[in-house]
């Protein structure tokens, strides 16, 4: 297995007791992918992953792997396009949804179990932004385990996006329905405004593993639904998700906050990166096009989800 060692210079804070030690933390990459042909186990070698029936995906040179067979795409390219991935990160660069990434990394600290080797996934990653600040928060934890960071998309100009963005974590082009890991091998799965998968994501979770959903709330992005249609249509009530029978509903926390976007470009950005460029009305598009202003408010639930199949 390659591992990666992250070594933090932090020194222990504890002044009074003049304690030196310098704590480390080890990011190690993900061991747990999976063939998608075959599901067996894919190990590194020169340059791809193997199975041993000899299927082989190449490491592209930007460090991802692409673990989507033609046979499991619905279309030629699947997922965002490079335009909506630009967008995305340009978006998402000014920080406006830093509290998110912020209020997300608290839940999955609070979901660290004591397992040795953990593992996280971001399942519909997008340009990495979420999973990059989970990366830059756990350099404050005092921990000395194997954590494996795995940022998964079915969109390869997000996963090309995403693995220039942050070098530590493992990313993989596949589908949230058919996740290339291991059985029972995955800690913590995030999905955030994404196309979550509770009958995928059970093919590779441990028992005890938690799915947190990150979703849009009644009043997100209010003000720029009035504008772009008709009739607005609102978004989720906290804890409405539906799930099944193997998953109970922990903990639901919501979050609410402002963001002002001071320019056309910002707006602009927000609405391509969004699925509401295509349903917006075409008035509500030109009055969007026209502004250079634009105060939102931003309505967020995080579920989770606790992962205990029934035997
Ligand atoms: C609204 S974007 C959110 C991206 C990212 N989580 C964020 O919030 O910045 C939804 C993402 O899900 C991806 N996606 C769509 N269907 C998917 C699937 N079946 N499996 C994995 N990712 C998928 C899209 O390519 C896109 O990047
Ligand atoms: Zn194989």
């Amino acid at each position: 297995m390659q591992v990666r060692f992250f070594y933090y210079s932090m020194y222990c804070s504890d002044v009074n007791a003049q304690c030196s030690k310098m704590h480390a933390m080890n990011i190690v990459a993900a061991n747990n992918l999976a063939c998608p042909i075959d599901k067996l186990e894919l190990v590194q070698k020169q340059g791809c992953y193997q199975c041993v029936n000899g299927h082989c995906f190449d490491i592209a040179k930007q460090g991802y792997v692409n673990l989507l067979p033609v046979q499991h795409k619905k279309s030629k390219d699947p997922g965002d396009s490079k335009a909506m991935v630009q967008a995305r990160s340009r978006f998402l660069d000014n920080d406006f949804y830093k509290p998110i990434a912020d209020k997300l990394s608290k839940i999955i600290f609070k979901n660290l179990s004591d397992d040795k080797n953990f593992c996280v996934l971001d399942a519909g990653c997008g340009e990495g932004y979420y999973l990059n600040q989970l990366i830059n928060a756990v350099q404050a934890l005092n921990d000395e385990r194997d954590l494996a960071f795995i940022g998964m998309d079915i969109s390869k100009p997000a996963i090309i996006a995403a693995s220039r963005r942050n070098k530590w974590a493992s990313w993989v082009v596949g589908s949230n329905s058919q996740p290339p890991f291991l059985k029972q091998s995955v800690d913590v799965i995030f999905c955030v405004f994404g196309f979550h998968s509770f009958q995928g994501f059970k093919n590779i979770l441990k028992s005890g593993g938690k799915v947190i959903l990150v979703e849009p709330g009644k009043k997100h992005l209010q003000e720029l639904r009035e504008i772009i249609y008709s009739e607005p249509a609102g978004g989720k009530s906290a804890g409405k998700t539906n799930h099944d029978s193997d998953y109970t509903l922990m903990a639901t926390h919501t979050l609410e906050f402002k963001i002002n976007l001071e320019s056309n470009q910002q707006i602009m950005d927000l609405l391509t990166m969004t699925p509401h460029l295509f349903r917006a009305n075409r008035q509500g598009k030109s009055s969007i096009e026209s502004m250079d202003s634009l105060g939102l408010m931003a309505d967020i639930i995080f579920s989770v989800f606790e992962y205990n199949p029934a035997v």
